[in-house]
């Protein structure tokens, strides 16, 4: 049976970042740092290369303390913003731009995309180019109708989502009102990037064990027709390592393309 959903209250006060990377992308150990990276990076480096999604501005939604996710990115865009609900997550991203000595050590997965990338350029470089293009770290909530409220972030040409919606949404529906809200985000014909996983209930960071919607490959696809987009590809791709099922229970990966109408 799923757990019941979880109070955002809840989440603000138990999530640690620093247990999070740890669970997740500790090399060789964290329950993410293998085929999750793999899926990740490899779709999102097709999408900025062959897939010619680029231009001026792409936006990061529930960036948490991560840093993978943009590795591909800084190479397309002029300018990245991030943003988290989360105050300790935006703290330990920000370490990671400060080059503080405490910072997660990123150096394994950025080799991972230079290595995608053709070896064009050498770990340290790509990660001063992407600190580079970091421009702003902001507050956001997925649940509210200007998620950055009260700044007014102009609309972006990209926004980028990956494994968030479904923590702060209970239901489908919630999941399609956030998908219409985040078209306010976007220039017309902007472009939407969604990563997270299929039919979970669960995963922890640490100890500490949170909730989350379960998403349908059928349902996902509904919701973003239903919130207005045109999806341009989906891939869907099941787990195949289930050594850690007790620490999070996904049994696949998502990645939907769509763009917002003109
Ligand atoms: C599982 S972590 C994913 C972090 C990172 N994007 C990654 O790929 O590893 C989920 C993230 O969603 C954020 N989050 C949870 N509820 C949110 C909400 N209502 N609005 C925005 N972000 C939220 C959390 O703070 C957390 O950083």
């Amino acid at each position: 049976m799923a757990a019941p959903h979880i109070s955002q209250q809840d989440y603000i006060d138990n999530f640690n970042a620093r247990d999070y990377l740890q669970t997740s992308y500790t090399p060789g150990k964290g329950i993410l740092f293998g085929e999750w990276i793999e899926f990740a990076t490899r779709n999102l480096h097709e999408t900025f290369t062959t897939g010619g999604v680029r231009g001026d501005t792409l936006l990061d939604f529930g960036t948490g303390p991560t840093i993978y996710q943009l590795l591909s990115a800084c190479e397309v865009f002029d300018k990245i913003i991030v943003s988290d609900l989360l105050e300790q997550n935006r703290a330990e991203f920000q370490k990671w731009l400060n080059k503080d000595p405490d910072a997660f050590d990123w150096t394994h997965i950025i080799k991972g995309v230079c290595e995608l990338e053709g070896n064009r350029e050498n770990p340290e470089k790509k990660a001063e180019k992407l600190r580079s293009k970091v421009k702003q770290v902001l507050k956001c909530d997925a649940l509210k109708i200007n998620p950055y409220d009260p700044v007014i972030v102009p609309p972006a040409d990209c926004l980028l989502v990956c494994l968030c919606l479904e923590i702060p949404c209970k239901d489908m529906k919630s999941y399609c009102n956030v998908l219409k809200n985040f078209k306010d985000l976007l220039k017309p014909e902007g472009h939407i990037l969604i990563f997270s996983t299929l039919n979970a209930t669960y995963y922890h960071a640490g100890k500490k064990r949170f909730s989350l919607l379960s998403s349908k490959k059928e349902e996902l696809e509904m919701a973003f027709k239903e919130a207005g987009y045109i999806i341009k590809k989906a891939v869907y791709t099941p787990r195949a390592d289930k050594s850690k099922i007790d620490v999070a229970d996904y049994e696949g990966h998502y990645f939907i393309h769509a763009h917002k109408p003109k």
